[in-house]
């Protein structure tokens, strides 16, 4: 039975939640399977918006089984918040399942995300200060806490004692305030009661319930450029969101899979530093920032804008295996005389045929652009593809002839309806 990865093919905030949920309507399962609550994942429903950071955006529908993999650093205070909130707006989230084997996050992960930023000084990352990265460095490290080590109360709160403990000495060493230790144990073993009825073997859930016929959909947190591997290191996060990391962080194998989704905005943004080879400035960069709303869920962080980059597209095509493309928030460009495409990068006077492997490299490379005419009307109201304009479907033909994919979905808007879904043959 079908299953459908939605990753990022930017640096994050590229509308994949709007995307999950209109396609959760036909799916049981939707998996989060890597990434923590550095995430911020908005779903807008009539006048109600959602903000997610850890519960997948599947949960507004009361048919999914949301699911938080193996893959996922689960920070539990973030998480029972956002339980609270969801259940106070009547969402239920009874039927949430955490893996057992996923990492967690304390508050000792936070504090070293700070103090690995304040070190770096000019050359920071521009972290979102949640303790993602320091939880990996765990997890690889093989001294991570799971979210199954709760179910042993008292091997967990020994546990819990003695991490708490070592990072204190290195806090100690360092001149930096120490943790209250029994206040962390006490904390996370009320957490532990919490979490036990989330709970479950989520790889053999997924795989059964693939056995019974039901369809899955994975999200990706982040975005292929922001991946750990191939992404702008060392200006990334610390996980795999490309569509390989789906298999690792639900436990679905790649044979399974049978749609990868890139979610690709119709200009890009980033958040936090690293090179940017199509970035704005000034008054076309304000514009952008105010019509998209480009501030980050999450932090607040106003977000650098700069045009489609055609170059990365087509990058996040073949590291994905991507079959279709969503193109979203079309719509902030009603206004503009000229829409530039990046088509190529230009380094010292040679055309570069692929995304360079250097992020110093990345760092100066030209952009050559194809200028396209705008539009200027507005396009929410398009539901289907003849009621775009013809400047608009270049603008789709132009990303479809240069990435050799479809585009499926056309965001208009940030409304579960406001979008034109293509016929295309993947
Ligand atoms: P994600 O992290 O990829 O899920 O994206 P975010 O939720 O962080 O940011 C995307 C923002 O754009 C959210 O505020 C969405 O409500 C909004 N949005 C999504 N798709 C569209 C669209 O097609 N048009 C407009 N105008 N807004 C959109
Ligand atoms: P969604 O899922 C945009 C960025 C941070 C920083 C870098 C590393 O909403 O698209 P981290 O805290 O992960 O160690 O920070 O990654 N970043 C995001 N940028 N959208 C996100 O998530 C992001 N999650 C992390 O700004 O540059
Ligand atoms: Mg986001």
């Amino acid at each position: 039975m079908p299953v459908t990865v939605v990753v990022g093919t930017q640096w994050g905030d590229e509308g994949k939640a709007k995307v999950i949920d209109l396609l959760a309507a036909n799916h049981s399962h939707v998996v989060r399977y890597q990434g923590g609550h550095n995430a911020g994942h908005t779903v807008v429903v009539g006048s109600q918006r959602y903000a997610l950071q850890l519960v997948p955006s599947g949960v507004l529908y009361s048919q999914v089984t949301p699911v938080i993999g193996n893959g996922v650093v689960v920070d539990l205070p973030t998480l029972f918040a956002e339980i609270d909130t969801l259940q106070s707006r009547g969402v239920s989230c009874e039927r949430l399942r955490v893996s057992t084997l996923a990492h967690l996050i304390f508050p000792w992960h936070q504090q070293q995300d700070a103090i690995s930023e304040s070190l770096r000084g000019d050359s920071r990352i521009g972290t979102t200060l949640k303790g993602i990265g320091p939880a990996y460095a765990d997890k690889v490290k093989r001294i991570g806490l799971r979210a199954g080590d709760t179910r042993d109360r008292e091997r967990f709160r020994t546990l819990v004692k003695e991490r708490a403990t070592q990072e204190n000495a290195v806090f100690a060493s360092l001149g930096e305030p120490l943790l209250d230790v029994d206040e962390v144990v006490e904390r996370y073993d009320g957490f532990a009661t919490r979490l036990a009825p989330h709970l479950a073997d989520t790889v053999n859930l997924l795989h059964d319930a693939l056995a019974n016929g039901s369809s899955i959909l994975l999200e990706g947190a982040q975005a292929t450029f922001l991946d750990i591997d191939h992404g702008t290191y060392p200006f990334v996060t610390s996980s795999n969101p490309t569509a390989g990391g789906a298999c690792a962080g639900s436990g679905l194998g790649p044979r399974d899979i049978t749609r990868v989704v890139g979610i690709a905005k119709a200009y890009t943004t980033r958040v936090g530093s690293g090179p940017f080879p199509t970035e704005l400035h000034g008054e076309l960069a304000d514009r952008i920032v105010e019509v998209g709303h480009e501030f980050g869920t999450v932090t607040g962080r106003r977000r650098r804008p700069g045009w489609l980059d055609l170059v990365m597209l087509r990058h996040a095509v073949r590291v994905n295996s991507l079959t279709d493309i969503a193109l979203t928030k079309l719509d902030v460009l009603d206004d503009f005389d000229t829409i530039r495409v990046c088509v190529g990068y230009r380094l010292d006077g040679r055309i570069l045929d692929a995304y360079p492997d250097d992020a110093e490299v990345l760092a100066r490379v030209e952009c050559v652009y194809e200028d396209l005419a705008g539009w200027h009307q507005p396009l929410r109201a398009c539901r289907k593809e003849s009621d775009l304009p013809t400047q608009a479907r270049r603008l789709i033909d132009l990303v479809e002839r240069s990435t050799g994919v479809p585009v499926s979905i056309v965001g208009v808007g940030p409304e579960r309806d406001d979008c034109v879904v293509r016929e295309v043959t993947r």
